[in-house]
């Protein structure tokens, strides 16, 4: 668990907010004090090369950086290169546009206290999503100790209630994802009304419409969780909107 990563979408051959991720991984990488010696523009050119040698133009790149090769001790090692890894993947993004809306199930947030930072340390996300799609939904809402949601096992969460679009305030409880981001940027230029504040599961059946943000499901409809239907089962007008509005 000694790493962080990043998920960048790719559509039709561009790369969406990668300098976003890029911030976002030199800042895990400088929480957990692992170094690189090179600026991480390197990036860039390194993934178009990938996409160009596979002939991708839709689909997902993946960075990993590790701690690097040594001998099994909790103190972090000295003089060590990170080790990093990168793959891509192709995605059928037209297919996930025409998506329905998705189930959801809620389960224990079981985190630890820092998940503001991206590690690969995703045991307690995977528990959770599998448990999802053991139950044939889309995704697991984590709900922290005190009754609120946090955030989806791999996702951001958003709900619609009298047209305000309401989120997690980011901060130590969440990742602050970089669709999240986005999403947030498009509302306030569409003159959306927008809170990031908490709220538990009650307010979460309770609302108009549910929806998660990542980088690979964009946004995508909660139409039933806990076998609760929001929205009579249907992806909400303003859910629409801000999926539209982000592709175009
Ligand atoms: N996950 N919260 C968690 C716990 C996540 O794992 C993710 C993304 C997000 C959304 O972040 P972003 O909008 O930057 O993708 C929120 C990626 C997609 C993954 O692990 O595959």
């Amino acid at each position: 668990g000694d790493g962080v990563y990043e998920v960048v979408l790719i559509l039709n051959g561009k790369l969406i907010d990668l300098d976003g991720h890029i911030r976002r991984l030199e800042r895990s990488l400088n929480e957990i004090e692992i170094q690189l010696s090179f600026n991480l523009k390197i990036f860039e050119p390194i993934i178009n090369r990938l996409m160009k040698m596979n002939f991708l133009k839709n689909g997902i790149v993946y960075i990993q950086v590790t701690r690097g090769v040594a001998s099994r001790d909790h103190k972090y090692p000295k003089s060590v290169n990170a080790s990093i890894v990168m793959t891509i993947k192709h995605i059928n993004i037209s297919q996930k546009l025409q998506k329905n809306g998705q189930k959801a199930i809620t389960v224990e947030d079981q985190r630890w206290k820092r998940r503001d930072i991206k590690t690969i340390q995703l045991l307690p996300n995977c528990i959770a999503k599998e448990k999802a799609n053991k139950e044939g939904a889309y995704e697991a809402i984590m709900i922290m100790g005190d009754g609120t949601v946090s955030e989806g096992s791999s996702s951001n969460v958003w709900l619609v209630k009298k047209n305000q679009l309401i989120t997690r305030e980011a901060n130590f409880n969440i990742l602050n994802g970089i669709t999240r981001k986005a999403i947030l940027k498009i509302a306030k230029v569409k003159n959306l009304n927008i809170e990031e504040r908490k709220f538990d599961i009650k307010e979460m059946l309770d609302s108009d419409e549910v929806f998660i943000t990542s980088a690979t499901s964009i946004v995508t409809g909660i139409t039933e969780i806990d076998g609760k239907k929001i929205n009579n089962g249907k992806i909400g007008s303003i859910s629409k909107k801000l999926r539209d509005y982000y592709f175009s």
